[in-house]
């Protein structure tokens, strides 16, 4: 198949699309190597996909009709859109920088898809959506008070590619995930920011008092889920049990996890079993726009897809600080 995937220098779409090529399919990765975080990091995961044969990069913002123009060349069967300013608390540093990215850019690219139809569009949108929600996070319940710009912009992902996916009978599935990590990860994330302070002889800010609960979900096991669903692209009308299909269009919303949350504590007891090293930490309050539990319900996701792996955070843990030592080390 061929299948355009957007941001895929970036750290999910990196993997998803070494995952493609592996299955045999051709990859054209869209990215523009924003410098929201060390852009040598995108570099080596793009440098690595361009030694994969089927793989072809074009460089460049969602928002420049040119290079979405050449992503779009070859025709796409399947467009799997990860490209936007991620993270939260940058969300309230640089807010345009959302705008720009996950709503200026994911409208270009719903543009592309009207008059470029596709057999199905994977959106990614987050857990933040979900706001200050506490329990299992279902994806039929309401998503009306977002708590970050970021959790904004995802939100309204997810009602633009609906309206286009009604208006234009495009399908679409929205993909929320929870806190992925693993190999080749963002140095924004804990697990990163974490990994290079405990290292390092530094302490770690531990918001929540370490009683912060998310969802970890180790990035082959997300890719698993993405690349199942692709085949699965919603028919409108006709729901599978317990789907979050739209009363008018062919589009859904579901949840990307294990459904097992892990203490913040639990995660920073793998770092450091990994490192070797006991962390110095500082214990404080929550920071504006965090949650303090993401869990996701995963029925949806199970009855589409079957049982995905779940591994363990002391073995996903355990693969980032292997593959970080080497890449610290180069
Ligand atoms: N990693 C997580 O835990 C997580 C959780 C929830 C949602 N998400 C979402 O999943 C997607 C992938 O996240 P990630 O962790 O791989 O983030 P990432 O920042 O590593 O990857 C995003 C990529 O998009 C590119 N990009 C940003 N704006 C662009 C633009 N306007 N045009 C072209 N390229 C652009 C960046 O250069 C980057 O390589 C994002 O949409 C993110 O919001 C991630």
């Amino acid at each position: 198949m061929r299948i355009l995937v957007t941001g895929s220098a970036g750290f999910i779409g990196f993997h998803l699309a070494r995952r493609l090529l592996g299955e045999g399919h051709e990859v054209v990765g869209l990215d523009a190597l924003t410098p929201y975080y060390d852009v040598r990091l995108k570099q080596q995961r793009q440098a690595l996909l361009e030694a994969m044969p089927g793989f072809r990069a074009v460089s460049g913002r969602l928002e420049d009709a040119g290079a979405l123009a050449a992503a779009f060349a070859d025709a796409p069967e399947v467009v799997v859109h990860l490209a936007a300013q991620a993270g939260v608390r940058y969300s309230i540093e640089a807010p345009f920088s959302y705008t720009e990215s996950n709503i200026t850019g994911t409208l270009a690219l719903l543009e592309a898809v009207r008059s470029r139809p596709v057999k199905h569009l994977l959106a990614a949108s987050s857990s933040s959506v979900y706001g200050m929600a506490r329990q299992a996070s279902r994806e039929t319940d309401g998503t009306d008070h977002p708590v970050s710009l970021y959790a904004a912009t995802k939100k309204a992902t997810e009602a633009m590619t609906h309206s286009y996916a009604h208006l234009f009978g495009i399908p679409t599935t929205c993909l929320r995930f929870f806190t992925v990590y693993g190999p080749w990860g963002r140095p924004d994330m804990a697990l990163f920011r974490f990994t290079e302070a405990i290292a390092g002889g530094r302490p770690i800010d531990v918001y929540g008092e370490g009683r912060m609960r998310r969802d970890f979900t180790f990035v082959e096991d997300t890719v698993t889920a993405v690349t199942r669903l692709i085949g699965k692209a919603p028919v409108q009308g006709q729901p599978v049990a317990g789907d979050s299909l739209s009363p008018v269009a062919p589009w859904r919303v579901i949840n990307i996890a294990g459904g097992r949350p892990v203490e913040l504590m639990r995660f920073i007891s793998a770092i450091e079993a990994a490192i070797g090293r006991a962390a110095q930490k500082n214990m404080l309050p929550m920071q504006a726009g965090d949650v303090t539990d993401t869990a996701a319900e995963v029925a949806l996701l199970r009855t589409l897809v079957g049982d995905v792996p779940e591994t363990s955070v002391e073995d996903g843990v355990r693969a980032f600080i292997e593959w970080w030592r080497g890449w610290r080390g180069a």
